[in-house]
């Protein structure tokens, strides 16, 4: 590993030894020799007492020019920055003037200032500003900026308001203070689709979405996205936008999904760029989220933003949160809800009970691009919400408000968080920040006792928590785990409404008295706290909360608990699929009092990986072949049962009208493009076909041609695709993805290999490495196929592209991380390519921080 692998913690952090005042940036835009002139006004930071050198960041910069009030200094930089001796700084305040040279065009890791497809974008966030000037690159230090560009480029954007401009330059102005990962900067030949937003306070705001042209067409959705987000923070948590214009733009090359700047977010094309035509339902739902999200980081990263990474769920989890609470106010709290907790067990319970495992507020790191991870995002949402539930929605309102008034303008720790919910509510959280340190997904353990009598018997919940080790916190205390519960009475009607049980103790006994008969419960409704409940029911039980819980998501649960139950028998031994399964959700899938959406994610199977870690949960060791096996064999028996009646129920299905992504016509289409999934494997594809060619929507021909992969069929209809998008970088994107994600185990690696030969696979742009080696690595039988052939094919692609990208190289690493969960020979293979990875000459910080943790 480098050398620059020493690890950073929390507990050394220090104020910067200075204040920037403002800063003043020129950029002559130039793809091999760019030039940056920064003029940063300083002083001395108070609270460091003493004179102090001045160290800036800055990597791969070529200095030209240097001076400190006018006077030319001659430091030469290091590797990863300038250090100015105190004795060449005046006491006070004083201008720092730099001037360097940069290449955007060779940058192919994505951050700093980049080229994507002939325009200039830069991506600061966590650390590459320092990649731009020499600049103290750390989120405590907030300063207003102004900004000049020079570039032969008839866009010209960056942070703030627009100054002045003419032809081949521009000049932004961004009052609001910000730290320098926030900032951005854009240039290109570019088409804006704009629209108004009018706050309540009377700011009339331009918004524009620029993209390239020809993409002026699929920003509508998007448009529409962000005035809902705009409205709805200003409702919700009296939030308005606080510039006078906001900008996003589209990038076909971009590490990750989208990104924050003040006044200048920038996405990743694919989290904008719609029509019915290319983008399915599940896009327009993340579009909208993704819009939201960054939106949201307005106030909650950007106002009031994190004084430094260790901090960095401050931002993102609370954000996250709020993205959830509109989605589920745009499209439906129950629905919104499962899919929720559907991808943190799938993202978050896979990587906190593996090698990877980390506290939501990590407490060292190598390489912080390595924390943007499903702990650090979706667990640190599930933290607040579990504040919310325990303080009440007044006292999450008035600790939200606090937070606001307090903090606006700051850049503020966890411990700031929690004190205003302390001080607004009362409440100790000393034991509930636990949830912010330690690491590992508890797991709660359910005992029930009844002692029934004539007055009424009196039922008794036991409740006790297992908190497992992690990598570096073998002990760990217990939590504050907030469980909602209910009980229903044998004939199905709730008699105890849900309560929310206060868990803070390793074991707790609840007592509910005076009920006629011994109740069924209903226990972590709404999915209450992130745990994973160990409560031995019977099938009887489960079968019966399908049917009668009023909780929805327990509904769900109860369903999806049914199935894991016969998933893992089948994997683990001969058994059969049985018909308790099937025909409930036979019942499910004909009742037409349920929202059509509901019940397309009760017909949802657990994934395979899913599966795997159930198994291993269990004691067993999973073999993937055998799970992919008993998977498809449930999904045959559900269709078997449901059998003639499918093709009726799937016409029936149609939403009527042309297409719109609207919950309700996206729930229709999910149904029914699950249950054609069943029907495929009756008829062999020949529905689907049928589907494909009529389908007038990307949802319909994308369900169906995966629907056609599934049955080993397909190959005409790959081809026809391609012949009709092959220009299409999002729609082809999909069609390599679908092939890896459907292919059969044994030929899983194989497709993967003759897709990376295919002319249009552009191994740097990551949107379409995730479409191939992404793909294969969540393909489970596929990826931990006997041969291990995809080990290999996937570790090969990491080397190759980590000199070139590591930040993208390091995220695609969490391939292996379940590793401990499987047999001899898989941990050996794996853990052969993980050394092999180790082994890799000039291996990045990023991948060599990620493949030695992996190793554990
Ligand atoms: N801050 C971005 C978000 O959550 C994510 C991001 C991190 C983007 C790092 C780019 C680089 O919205
Ligand atoms: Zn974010």
């Amino acid at each position: 590993m480098p050398d620059t692998a020493q690890p950073i913690h929390l507990a050394d952090y220090q104020p910067f030894t200075h204040l920037v005042d403002r800063v003043d940036l020129t950029f002559r835009l130039d793809p091999k020799a760019t030039r940056v002139i920064a003029r940063l006004n300083m002083a001395p930071n108070p609270v460091r007492p003493g004179r102090h050198d001045l160290r800036l960041d800055g990597e791969g910069l070529r200095l030209i020019r240097l001076a400190v009030d006018g006077r030319p200094l001659a430091c030469q930089p290091d590797a990863t920055g300038l250090t100015i001796p105190a004795g060449d700084l005046p006491g006070g305040t004083f201008t720092l003037e730099t001037e360097v040279e940069i290449a955007p065009e060779g940058n192919t890791a994505l951050e700093g200032l980049y080229m994507s497809r002939g325009m200039y974008c830069t991506q600061c966030e966590a650390e590459g500003f320092r990649k731009i000037t020499f600049y103290p690159d750390r989120p405590d230090v907030m300063a207003p900026f102004r900004v000049r560009i020079e570039g032969d480029m008839p866009v010209l954007l960056s942070n703030g308001n627009p100054v002045a401009q003419g032809p081949g330059w521009a000049e932004w102005d961004d009052p609001w203070p910000k730290p320098s990962y926030l900032f951005a900067l854009v240039a290109g030949d570019l088409r804006a689709h704009s629209d108004r937003f009018a706050t309540r306070s009377g700011r009339d705001v331009a918004l524009n979405i620029w993209v390239r042209p020809g993409d002026e067409d699929r920003c509508a959705f998007a448009m529409g996205a962000l005035k809902r987000s705009m409205a709805w923070d200003e409702e919700t948590y009296g939030r308005e936008y606080d510039l006078d214009v906001f900008n996003i733009v589209a990038v076909d090359d971009f590490n990750m999904g989208a990104m924050e700047n003040k006044g200048l977010n920038i996405f990743n094309s694919k989290f904008v760029l719609a029509s019915p035509e290319t983008a399915t339902d599940d896009d327009f739902d993340r579009i909208e989220a993704i819009i939201a999200h960054e939106y949201f980081h307005n106030w909650t990263g950007n106002r009031i933003t994190c004084r430094d990474w260790f901090q960095l769920c401050l931002k993102e989890g609370l954000t996250v949160f709020r993205d959830q609470q509109f989605s589920g106010d745009m499209r439906g709290h129950a629905v919104k809800r499962i899919e929720d907790v559907i991808l943190l067990r799938a993202r978050q319970f896979r990587e906190d009970g593996g090698p990877l495992a980390h506290p939501v507020r990590p407490d060292s790191y190598v390489e912080i691009n390595n924390f943007y991870t499903a702990t650090v995002y979706e667990k640190g949402a599930e933290v607040i919400g579990m504040l919310k539930r325990l303080v009440g929605d007044d006292g999450y309102g008035r600790a939200l408000d606090l937070y606001f008034d307090r903090h606006d303008g700051q850049a503020a720790t966890i411990e700031d968080w929690l004190k205003v919910f302390e001080d607004a509510t009362g409440r100790d959280l000393a034991q509930f920040k636990r949830w912010y340190t330690e690491a590992g997904t508890p797991t709660v353990k359910v005992f029930e006792a009844w002692n029934g009598g004539e007055a009424g018997g009196t039922y008794t919940l036991t409740l006790a928590q297992v908190n497992p080790p992690t990598p570096g916190q073998p002990e760990k205390g217990a939590k504050v785990i907030p469980v909602a519960v209910g009980l229903l009475n044998p004939n199905g009607d709730e008699v105890v409404p849900t309560q929310v049980l206060e868990l803070t103790g390793p074991v707790q006994s609840f007592r509910f008295e005076g009920l006629g008969a011994r109740p069924v419960p209903s226990i972590l409704r709404g999915f209450s706290a992130p745990v994973i409940l160990d409560h031995d029911r019977t099938a009887e039980d489960r079968a019966f909360l399908l049917q009668h819980d009023t909780d929805p998501f327990n509904k769900w649960e109860a369903g999806r608990a049914l199935a894991k139950d016969i998933l893992v028998r089948m994997a683990a031994t001969d058994a059969g699929p049985g018909t308790r399964w099937t025909q409930a959700m036979a019942a499910v899938a004909r009742d037409g009092s349920l929202d059509p959406a509901f019940r397309a994610l009760c017909l949802r199977l657990p994934s395979e990986d899913d599966i795997a870690q159930t198994l291993h949960a269990a004691g067993h060791v999973p073999d993937p072949a055998r799970i992919h096996a008993a998977r498809r064999r449930l999904a045959l028996a559900l269709a078997e049962t449901l059998g003639a009646d499918l093709p009726g129920m799937i016409a029936a299905l149609v939403p009527p009208g042309p297409y719109s992504p609207d919950p309700e016509a996206a729930g229709r289409r999910a149904l029914g493009n699950q249950l054609l999934a069943l029907q495929t494997r009756l008829d062999g594809g020949e529905a689907a076909a049928r589907r494909f060619a009529e389908a007038g929507n990307m949802t319909d021909g994308i369900a169906a041609l995966a629907s056609l992969l599934e049955a080993g069929r397909g190959q005409a209809e790959l081809a026809a695709f391609e012949a009709r998008w092959g220009g299409d970088r999002l729609v082809m994107d999909k069609w390599f993805a679908l092939q890896v994600a459907h292919a059969a185990p044994g030929d899983a690696a194989a497709v993967a290999e003759r897709l990376v030969a295919h002319p249009a696979f552009d191994w740097k742009n990551p949107n379409r490495f995730r479409a191939v080696i992404g793909a294969l690595s969540a393909n489970h039988a596929g990826f931990h196929h006997e041969s291990g052939a995809a080990y290999r094919f996937v570790a090969d692609w990491l080397i190759r592209l980590d000199p070139a990208n590591p930040q993208t190289a390091a995220r695609m690493s969490t391939a292996f991380e379940t590793w401990p969960r499987y047999d001899a020979d898989r941990q050996g293979m794996i853990r052969d390519q993980l050394a092999r990875i180790l082994a890799s000459p000039g291996l990045s910080r990023d991948l060599g921080e990620m493949a030695a943790r992996l190793m554990g």
